[in-house]
């Protein structure tokens, strides 16, 4: 049936919402058609998660109503639920004790005899992830997977409930190219069958690529809402950030001729999931901007975290400033000047109950063994990071686990880069950022290469890497596959560097 006859499911009417004296959202009218997939996309903080929540009860709006198949919806997330409103919060929400599969089937749990039938369980929960192209372990305890398994299973978990009307708030941004394709084919399944969908994210490919409109939200309003088809990503930037886009990266410094600050030879890392890394070996040197490739699951964070001290490992050879040594412990690293901007910002990166300002601080303050902490030095330092990172938050003292994802994001690349480390590790530092931040920390990175830091840099978004680095070091099971050195003037292509982490081409792993 041609999209404009299609009934509409979803009606919202000037919606408006305000946390305090914070106006968030400002009279919003949307609407959403059976079998219909809408990006809603808009800087950090713009409110989409915001809207989101309110849609699927979670939040009771200011004003405005909101219609779902001509109802009204209540707020109470449990009768949304039962009217096929399911929501995947930004945040994961999953429960670390239980299974994979308990957690999948949580409440809806398959009984025999009055009690839990976990065969069926497990086979239900194998059946949901199997349709998202998983492998995890239905049996797998949850908290030692890794992120992007946890997103995986909270996917697995809202599709298994039967949704009408799926709402997913930045799915992918854990993800990597082969899981985001699964999802992708998964929802265009659901859409087929009269399934909707209201999906965030910042990867503007993506928009493109599988939704059918695009609604932008800026300053409370909705500034575009048009068909996919014909619109570009520049079209979708602007209307975001609400001016025209200049060049994404900033130009890049030729390539240092000082000898490596930190190298390392035949390092391995065991690990619970997924191949070991073997025999890894590189090494970065002042004023170099490393990017690693590869895809999730390969090894690159491991690789990583071996390096400061979050995970044992064995190394041939670890050299830091000329000088041989064992590889450091968590401390030892910061101590030397190495710092790890960490992936899991929610259970590893932030503090999300103390404030903004604290947390800004929360590096130093433990280096420092917690004696000397100055509450002055702590504002100056926030002051100066948040119009850096432009971090928007209400208040300094804000709970950190309020802001919006983005500027959480922000606020954990503050507190990484405050010691003014001499090496710094930046695990999918412009993840759920906005392109307007993505663009200023892109700003950064160059600027701590100029400034004499050797950057290394995991990112899953090809794109930014080829944008953004010297060079790229591919990941691919474990194993280095290679180190593409681009030439002065060509930079290796997207192409390139995917066939090499995914296996299809071996290049020489010499620098
Ligand atoms: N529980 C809350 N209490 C106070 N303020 C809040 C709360 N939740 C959100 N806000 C504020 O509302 C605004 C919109 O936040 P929201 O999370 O909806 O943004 P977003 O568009 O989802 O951003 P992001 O892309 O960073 O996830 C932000 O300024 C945020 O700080
Ligand atoms: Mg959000």
């Amino acid at each position: 049936m041609p999209q404009n006859q299609m009934p509409d499911a979803l009606r919202l009417e000037g919606i408006a919402h305000a946390f305090g004296p914070n106006r968030v959202l400002n009279g919003i009218d949307l609407t959403l058609a059976v079998g219909e997939v809408l990006a809603l996309v808009g800087e950090n903080g713009a409110g989409k998660s915001t809207l989101m929540k309110i849609i699927a009860g979670y939040l009771a709006p200011g004003e405005g109503r909101t219609r779902w198949q001509g109802q009204p919806v209540s707020a109470d997330p449990q009768e949304a639920e039962t009217a096929g409103i399911v929501l995947v919060h930004q945040e994961f929400a999953l429960i670390p004790d239980l299974s994979v599969a308990e957690n999948i089937l949580l409440g809806h749990e398959p009984t025999r005899c009055g009690l839990i039938d976990f065969a069926a369980m497990n086979k239900a929960a194998g059946n949901a992830l199997q349709l998202l192209n998983s492998d995890i372990d239905p049996r797998a305890g949850m908290a030692g997977l890794p992120v992007s398994s946890w997103q995986i299973v909270e996917l697995a978990k809202a599709f298994a409930s039967g949704p009408r009307l799926l709402l997913m708030d930045e799915p992918t941004a854990v993800l990597g190219a082969r899981e985001t394709e699964a999802l992708f084919a998964r929802i265009r399944a659901f859409a087929a069958e009269g399934g909707s969908v209201i999906f965030t994210s910042h990867r503007l490919d993506e928009v493109r690529a599988i939704s059918d409109r695009v609604a932008v939200l800026r300053d409370g309003t909705i500034t575009l809402d048009r068909p996919a088809a014909g619109l570009s990503e520049h079209d979708i930037a602007s209307a975001m950030i609400g001016r025209e886009m200049e060049d994404l990266f900033p130009p890049l410094a030729p390539y240092p001729t000082a000898a490596p600050i930190l190298a390392v030879e035949g390092l391995s890392v065991p690990r619970d999931f997924g191949p070991p890394v073997q025999d890894a070996s590189f090494a970065v040197a002042p004023g170099e901007i490393l990017g690693i490739a590869g895809l999730v699951g390969s090894g690159r964070t491991e690789m990583v975290e071996a390096l400061v001290g979050l995970r044992s490992a064995n190394a041939r050879r670890f050299i830091l400033r000329g000088a041989e040594s064992p590889l450091p412990d968590a401390v030892e690293a910061w101590r030397l000047g190495i710092a790890y901007l960490t992936e899991d910002r929610k259970s590893r990166g932030l503090l999300l109950a103390e404030n903004v300002e604290l947390n800004t601080s929360l590096t130093i303050s433990a280096l420092a063994g917690g004696t000397l902490i100055d509450r002055d030095e702590d504002s100056r330092r926030y002051a100066d990071a948040q119009a850096r990172y432009s971090i928007r938050a209400a208040s300094p003292k804000i709970a950190v686990g309020r802001l919006s994802g983005g500027n959480q994001q922000k606020v954990l690349i503050a507190k990484t880069l405050a010691p003014d480390p001499d090496v710094v590790i930046l695990d999918e530092p412009t993840r759920g950022v906005d392109i307007g931040a993505k663009m200023q920390i892109y700003q950064v990175i160059a600027g701590l290469a100029q400034n004499g830091k050797a950057v290394i840099v995991i990112s899953s978004e090809l794109p930014e890497l080829i944008g953004l680095v010297h060079r790229i070091l591919v990941m691919d099971r474990g194993r280095v596959a290679g180190i593409v050195t681009p030439p002065e003037s060509t930079r290796p292509t997207e192409h390139e560097i995917l066939n090499l982490a995914l296996g299809l081409q071996n290049h020489d792993a010499s620098t």
